[in-house]
């Protein structure tokens, strides 16, 4: 197994990580004064950059970075920022990337129009660079991140999630915007229609992991930047949770539905729901689910020829599953 540090995996790519940055942020430019403040906030409080990461170190699988892998990530990164700042307004979250959300500081209204105009600069970039099968790529996973986020609000109303619903919210909110990282960095040195479609399964299979590891965080206490214990208050079911609604009594289960349904406001509640899952082995059993899901991203990874590029990207996932925020 591949054991590098976070740090020595940007090494290997400091220079197109140094180039990216400043792409990032040229990006974000604006003549708008409120808009501008709010941009250079955003650009000091950045977060991991796994995504950038990915699109640089599956480029290098079957070749070397080009304009196209630069254009890729930046477009990539400023979408994620968007859906970050809209996703805050959406979950009512006042705290990310270690201090105040967009919302928490400008309210509702203006983060809508801040993450409205931070998508719409990534697809200007795309165009200017005309780069339409990247941005084809990308929209895509767009457009399946907001699919996702609604079948998690339809099922937070309703409360009849199951692991099957589950999978296709994360595997759409979170698994299509990792798996096309993968697929825009291979696209950007290779036609090959296989290879892109391996990277971007490689990607989804990562992506999966990548967010059953955020929803166990939700479950701890451990500072990560961003509120913990958010998603019962949000009435939002993880697989730690429906896993263990489905392996208690009915008692127990109509029980813990009430709490969710009509408590959840109510911190002490929302600890008694937390207790109940732990206590019915609802960690050990997503952190399995997770383990699988990282396994068989490995398993897609080792079909590209070996490489100190492969090694490092390798180095990435085992980052994404054993990261501390
Ligand atoms: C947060 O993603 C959103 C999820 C899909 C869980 P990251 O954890 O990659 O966020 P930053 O960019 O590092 O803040
Ligand atoms: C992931 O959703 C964010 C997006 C895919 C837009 P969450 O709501 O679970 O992520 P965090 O925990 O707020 O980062
Ligand atoms: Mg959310
Ligand atoms: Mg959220």
């Amino acid at each position: 197994m591949v054991n590098l540090s976070i740090e020595e995996i940007q090494k290997s790519i400091d220079q197109e990580l140094l180039n990216f940055e400043n792409k990032f942020s040229n990006s974000m430019k604006t003549k708008v004064f409120l808009l501008d403040k709010i941009t250079n906030y955003i650009v000091r409080r950045k977060g991991k950059q796994i995504r950038p990461m990915f699109v640089f170190l599956t480029s290098k699988l079957c070749g070397n970075t080009t304009e196209s892998t630069y254009t890729g990530a930046a477009l990539i990164e400023l979408l994620h920022t968007a859906t970050l700042v809209h996703d805050d307004v959406v979950d009512d979250s006042n705290y990310r990337r270690g201090f105040f959300s967009i919302n928490a500081l400008w309210k509702n209204k203006i983060a809508v129009l801040v993450g409205d105009f931070l998508l719409s600069k990534g697809l200007l970039l795309a165009i200017e660079h005309k780069e339409f099968q990247l941005l084809e790529i990308v929209s895509n996973a767009v457009k399946e991140m907001s699919e996702g986020e609604l079948l998690q609000l339809e099922k937070a109303r309703k409360l009849d999630i199951t692991e099957d619903i589950y999978y296709e919210i994360i595997k759409n909110k979170t698994a299509s915007l990792i798996a096309s990282c993968c697929a825009v960095g291979l696209a950007s040195v290779s036609k090959d229609e296989t290879l892109i479609a391996q990277a971007k399964l490689f990607g989804e299979k990562v992506g999966i992991a990548f967010q059953i590891k955020d929803d166990l965080f939700d479950y701890g206490t451990e500072e990560i930047g961003k509120p913990v214990g958010i998603d019962i208050k949000e009435k939002k079911m993880t697989l730690p949770l429906i896993y263990a609604l489905n392996n208690c009594t009915w008692l127990e289960k109509q029980k813990i539905i009430f709490i969710i349904k009509n408590q959840s406001h109510k911190s002490k509640k929302v600890t008694e729901v937390i207790d109940f899952v732990k206590s019915t082995g609802g960690l050990e059993y997503a952190i399995n689910a997770m383990n699988k899901y990282h396994h068989e991203a490995i398993e897609i990874l080792h079909q590209f020829p070996s490489s100190l590029h492969r090694d490092a990207l390798e180095g990435l996932v085992n980052f994404t599953i054993n990261r501390k925020k």
